[in-house]
């Protein structure tokens, strides 16, 4: 391998710079060439592809976003995007791509596989929503944003002893959702997992009223079958019987924007240095992730035929613990 690109897709998420720094600096230690490519496939369709040595990357371990520009590129999901953007590769004389992304990103690295092209995932998501990595880049740092949200609105909310229905992140998985009440201690958690009944959360917010509670918190998924917004019409009409005040705060991006903490600068330096490693192997068309606290390998056929499952003794503990 002699030169080598680089590009992040989809959601941006904490700790992409420093999967890029780990990719641009490892590679350079074996002497390869690296290339940036500007807002994920919609650049590599359109040739945006430019040289980054290892000083170019210096300055963003800690920095949230990422200094290449992200973007979700309908033309990609098409055969003649996805030729283009090898032709781009071609012209550029690059014989290896490190696609850093969830889902949709890595979808897209399993088609440039199937084309011949060799590719290397990295697991980078806030949801938690990937196969093949037992945790992704940026859901701890999300997780905290939403944590340290929880931990202000309870304060307000004891103020005023109001319920606050706080609506996090995370697609159609629960996984923030679920741990941000547990490390929130939220009365209740609704995810799109476990098929809710909302008047099962409604007496748990009147049982905490009655038990002298000065403030109530749910945790919402976006993606529950009763997110914050239709929940919040729901409890509207049963206000009077509720006993708190109702508030709902949807926190959305806010929990994407932030600087990486220790946990994904960590976790994304090593996956980074593992993609590298992956292509130095020869071993194309997998994705680097984390599995029991070990960078590992999953082909991207089996990372995108296969969906994630979240821990539901987990969703039972929550519930106890309220
Ligand atoms: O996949 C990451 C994510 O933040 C999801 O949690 C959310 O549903 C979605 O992206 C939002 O997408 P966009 O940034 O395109 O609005």
């Amino acid at each position: 391998m002699r030169r080598i690109a680089v590009l992040t897709s989809g959601g941006d998420a904490p700790g992409m710079n420093a999967a890029i720094r780990a990719v641009v600096r490892t590679a350079a230690i074996r002497g390869w060439e690296v290339y940036g490519v500007r807002n994920g496939y919609e650049g590599l369709i359109d040739g945006k592809i430019f040289p980054l040595g290892a000083r170019d990357v210096g300055g963003i371990l800690q920095r949230g976003g990422t200094i290449l520009g992200s973007a979700r590129s309908p033309e990609f999901k098409t055969e003649a995007g996805q030729l283009k953007a090898i032709r781009s590769l071609n012209q550029f004389g690059i014989e290896g791509l490190v696609v850093i992304g969830g889902n949709g990103s890595q979808t897209g690295s399993l088609a440039l596989h199937r084309h011949g092209f060799p590719v290397v995932g990295v697991a980078s998501t806030i949801d938690n929503d990937l196969y093949g990595s037992d945790i992704t880049i940026g859901v701890d740092t999300a997780l905290n944003i939403a944590l340290e949200a929880i931990d202000r609105l309870k304060i307000t909310a004891s103020s005023h002893q109001r319920a606050f229905l706080v609506e996090v992140m995370g697609r159609d998985c629960g996984y923030l959702a679920l741990m941000a009440s547990i490390a929130g201690g939220a009365e209740a958690v609704v995810i799109p997992e476990v098929e809710v009944d909302p008047e099962e959360i409604a007496q748990r917010l009147v049982r905490a009223y009655e038990r002298g509670k000065a403030h109530a918190i749910v945790v919402v998924a976006e993606g529950a079958q009763y997110n914050a917004t239709k929940l919040g019409s729901y409890f509207e009409k049963h206000r009077e019987r509720l006993g708190f005040d109702l508030r709902v705060t949807i926190l959305g991006h806010v929990q994407r924007g932030g600087d990486p903490g220790a946990y994904d600068r960590i976790l994304a330096s090593r996956l980074g240095a593992g993609a590298v490693e992956a292509l130095e192997r020869g071993e194309y068309g997998v994705l680097v992730g984390m599995i029991k606290s070990q960078v590992s390998t999953t082909p991207l056929e089996e990372v995108v035929s296969n969906k994630k499952q979240i821990d539901l003794k987990l969703f039972e503990l929550a519930k106890m613990l309220d």
